[in-house]
């Protein structure tokens, strides 16, 4: 067994533990990521690619902006669409100029896998058997294989980056951890296809067929979801039902509909919302998907990540520059005020635009009610807008 030091092991290679490990980094912390994946993996799993203001404004500051400000499509606003109409919300006239950027989450993932290989700090993939210790330790240590290799980690912090599936929430006592879980009756099919997209904005809408949105990752390519079963099989899904499908559900008045090209990725994923409290246990934080999951429509999941270890960054910042754990003890109370904002936000959008399936005459009426209202008053669009759009960081 082989045994080193560091100051921070962060477990996961996701955009989490990426940005901690850069930001401690920037702060001349010590860290070691360990990832169960390998390189490619974690570069290419297609995920979502909603930035709000706050990841920009901090992969900017962060000096690992340059790409994403070339490449990322900024967005002022979005359509909904529904009753055959599409609406257009103009959330950067209701919220001060603030807007989202379109940039995949792979695209931020290898933009930090390269920042982290520059500064030749450890990043070690495809490891194995990972297990956090001595939590409440002033040394807790990870172990972890790779190659058949027995490593041990000795650290002062742990941050747990490693995902909803990952190890680190698990080795906190039950008695410690208090989970908040909801799952949607429903899933996502989502297509990446080789097509221009069609509306320079992204269109949710709501049909009664059920939700489909339209979105992109290029100028030459449009990413597209339709609202299936949770368990829904793909094999019954060939390229032309799924084309046939999104027709139907973007059909409105003005005729738009989205450009068709070649399919080259598609996948089901389920939607829930999970929450853990608290985001620590002794010397182990939990940041991004490992303490909270929401469902995908509002676009949270990768910008709650981000706001996480921005904070943890700051927090392990203090601790080393001053001495002072204040913001460390604030961590959790300051993530679960943001997670949960972000709940209700995503639970709110996810139920105002899908069909469940046991639902009755009355409440597609009232969904219909809350959609006509929502496109007619400008205080709900503002609330709608000032949601997506992300309040700033440090809020
Ligand atoms: N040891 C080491 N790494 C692990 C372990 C483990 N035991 N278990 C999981 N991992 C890795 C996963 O392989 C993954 O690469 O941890 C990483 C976690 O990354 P993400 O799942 O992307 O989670 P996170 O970094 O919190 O990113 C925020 O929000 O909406 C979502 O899709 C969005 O994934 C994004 C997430
Ligand atoms: C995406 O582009 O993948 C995307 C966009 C908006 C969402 C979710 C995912 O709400």
């Amino acid at each position: 067994m082989t045994s080193s030091r560091t100051q921070i092991a962060i477990i996961g290679a996701g955009p989490a533990g990426l940005m901690l490990g850069h930001l401690l980094h920037l702060c001349g912390i010590d860290s070691v990521i360990i990832e169960i994946r390998s390189r490619d993996y974690v570069i290419e799993r297609v995920r979502a690619g909603v930035l709000e203001q706050g990841t920009v404004d901090l992969m900017s500051s962060a000096g690992v902006g340059d790409r994403l400000s070339r490449e990322g499509m900024r967005h002022g606003g979005i359509y909904i669409a529904f009753a055959g109409r599409r609406h257009h919300i103009d959330m950067a006239g209701l919220t001060g100029g603030r807007a989202i950027t379109i940039y995949g989450q792979n695209e931020v993932v290898k933009d930090l896998i390269e920042a982290r290989t520059r500064t030749a700090r450890p990043l070690f993939f495809e490891v194995d058997r990972v297990t956090p210790a001595g939590l409440e330790d002033r040394t807790p240590s990870v172990t972890f294989e790779q190659s058949g290799e027995h490593h041990e980690l000795i650290c002062d912090f742990i941050a747990g980056c490693d995902g909803f599936h990952g190890v680190c929430r698990t080795v906190v006592p039950s008695s410690r951890l208090r989970i908040y879980e909801r799952e949607y009756p429903f899933g996502w099919l989502g297509i990446l296809a080789h097509a221009s997209p069609s509306s320079d904005e992204l269109v949710y809408s709501n049909h009664p067929r059920g939700f489909a949105l339209f979105s992109m990752r290029s100028p030459q390519v449009t990413r597209l979801y339709l609202q299936c079963a949770p368990d829904e099989d793909l094999a019954a899904w060939p390229d032309d039902r799924i084309w046939s499908e999104l027709r139907t559900r973007f059909e409105t008045q003005d005729g738009w509909r989205p450009n068709e090209g070649e399919i080259f990725q598609k996948a089901v994923t389920g939607m829930r919302s999970f929450v853990a409290e608290p985001m620590r246990f002794g010397r182990l934080f939990l940041a991004g998907d490992a303490a909270h999951i929401v469902p995908p429509t509002g676009a949270k999941g990768l910008n709650l990540a981000m706001a996480d270890v921005c904070r943890l960054a700051a927090a392990l910042g203090e601790f080393y520059s001053t001495g002072r754990h204040g913001l460390l003890d604030a961590y959790s109370d300051a993530g679960l005020r943001r997670g949960w904002r972000a709940q209700r936000f995503s639970w709110w959008m996810t139920t105002m635009l899908h069909r469940a399936p046991d639902e009755s005459e009355f409440d597609h009426k009232r969904q219909l009610a809350e959609l006509e209202y929502l496109v007619s008053s400008r205080a709900a669009m503002t609330s709608l807008a000032e949601n997506y759009v992300g309040t700033p960081f440090d809020d």
